[in-house]
């Protein structure tokens, strides 16, 4: 028997711990061991791993992935793409879509898991058709669903996603537990329907110890057959992040399974990371709340940030003695739109929406923008059908959701022209363009600030022949 692992310290482990606040050049010096650690893959771009890079850490996103690459030649590297929406919150056209693909495989990723907050896969065909396109022998189209609970969301549907992910053409499937609620019963149930339905197409599964079930889930699911397991180096595991890679690593050996890993190597990877984890915890970038064991989401159904995200906003209103109202009112205006996943941007839409109600004191007063923009279609399908009198008050009486995606129903294909011509000679390569486009504010400001350093370069080195 194999299981295999996927090593998030880079990415998701990185995100969920500390905001995604790593530089590149604080690990650099460990990505040869990495690349000996027989990792099954390593995440380490995508997500907020993008944004951060040009928001907070002035490093080129695709500079860093090229220094990964290079750096670990042997290791499938993988990214987490939110399908249609990139790395961002909106809908991209096609064409911006496929682009992007195309150069993230270009400068380096081999697995692509590509996921919709909505699990609906018409938002991530236009990713898949394009890693197809792109690929090479390498690559891999990983078809990823958003894990959610409730009273539509049955083991029968899930497998049916996992048939309809096996005919679109993905490679493999991963089930994304972005909350961590996933009981072993829940998971064991789970994998032998969707093991028996989708035959020898390996199965991954992808949690979040958040709840302190994670070790226990990830148990049940290898017993129950599945293929590869996310886990975090020990030090960045644990809390809102992955269970432990050595100690799944040691648990698996005594019963015989072979995971492939290299224990000097990723031993060594846990003693590299340890000074890290410690400057970032003396300067107040990783909490330490964020490591400890936290069941509220499981009482309250709702992922831990979102209460987090809530508790901030209330208080910033002064409006505490609201938040069990507010709490008690997310299942109400989630089963309203259909029982989406509370993944982003459909938790911030439902928590924001619950605590309006909340606050103003009648439901639906004040409906926001994105909720609407939701109920008109344009973010998918909703899982269930959504409440009719509350679709009536938005779309009007006889009015029907739109019946395609929002960008077919767009202009499409001058979206990269545009970007640049904007940018003129700030962009010197495609990347620099995608950049913009995905976060044109951010990307602008690195831009500059690359030119004006070269400048400054430039002008010292003249000064010093002189
Ligand atoms: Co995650």
């Amino acid at each position: 028997m194999r299981v295999q692992f996927t090593e998030t310290v880079l990415r998701d482990a990185n995100q969920s711990l500390m905001a995604t606040r790593l530089p590149y050049s604080d690990y650099e010096a460990i990505l040869p061991t990495m690349d000996k650690a027989g990792y099954y893959s390593v995440e380490c771009w995508g997500g907020a791993t993008f944004d951060s890079c040009l928001r907070y850490l002035n490093e080129d996103p695709w500079e860093r992935l090229r220094n990964i690459r290079k750096n670990m030649p042997n290791t499938k590297l993988q990214m987490l793409l939110r399908g249609q929406n990139l790395l961002g919150y909106k809908h991209y056209h096609d064409d911006v879509v496929e682009k992007f693909v195309e150069l993230s495989i270009k400068n380096g990723i081999d697995i692509l898991r590509i996921f919709d907050a909505l699990n609906d896969f018409r938002n991530i065909k236009t990713a898949l058709e394009a890693t197809k396109k792109y690929g090479n022998a390498n690559t891999i189209a990983s078809g990823c669903i958003s894990y959610t609970q409730s009273p539509v969301h049955t083991v029968e549907k899930y497998v049916e996603m996992c048939k309809e992910l096996q005919r679109m053409g993905f490679d493999t499937i991963c089930l994304k537990d972005m909350a961590g609620t996933m009981s072993p019963f829940e998971a064991e149930g789970l994998i032998k329907g969707i093991k028996d339905a989708v035959g020898d197409m390996p199965l991954i599964l992808h949690t979040h110890c958040t709840t302190g079930m994670a070790y226990m889930t990830l148990t049940k699911a290898i017993e129950s057959g599945i293929d590869v397991i996310d886990t975090a180096t020990s030090c960045f595991s644990n809390g809102t992040s992955q269970p432990a890679t050595e100690s799944m690593f040691y648990a698996l050996k005594q019963y015989g399974i072979d995971s492939g890993l290299n224990e000097k190597a990723i031993n060594e990877v846990n003693d590299f990371f340890k000074p890290v984890k410690q400057k970032y915890i003396d300067n107040g970038t990783l909490n330490p709340k964020s490591m400890g064991t936290d069941a509220q989401a499981l009482v309250y159904k709702v992922p831990g940030g979102m209460l987090s995200n809530m508790i901030a906003n209330l208080t910033d209103m002064d409006a505490m003695d609201k938040f069990d109202a507010a709490l008690a009112e997310i299942p109400a205006v989630r089963a309203d739109m259909g029982y989406p996943p509370l993944v982003t941007p459909l938790s911030q839409m439902v928590g924001n929406q619950a605590v309006t109600n909340v606050l103003v004191g009648e439901r639906y007063k004040n409906i926001s923008n994105e909720v609407k923009n939701y109920f008109k279609g344009e973010y998918g399908i909703a899982p269930a059908p959504v409440n009719k009198d509350l679709e009536r008050q938005i779309l009007g009486e006889g009015g029907k959701p739109i019946d395609c995606r929002i960008e077919d129903s767009k202009r499409t294909g001058e979206d990269f022209a545009k970007a640049k011509a904007e940018l003129g000679d700030l962009a010197r390569s495609e990347e620099d363009v995608m950049s913009y486009i995905c976060y044109p504010k951010q990307a602008k400001d690195f831009l500059e600030k690359r030119k004006a350093d070269e400048e400054r370069v430039c002008k010292y080195t003249m000064e010093a022949i002189d």
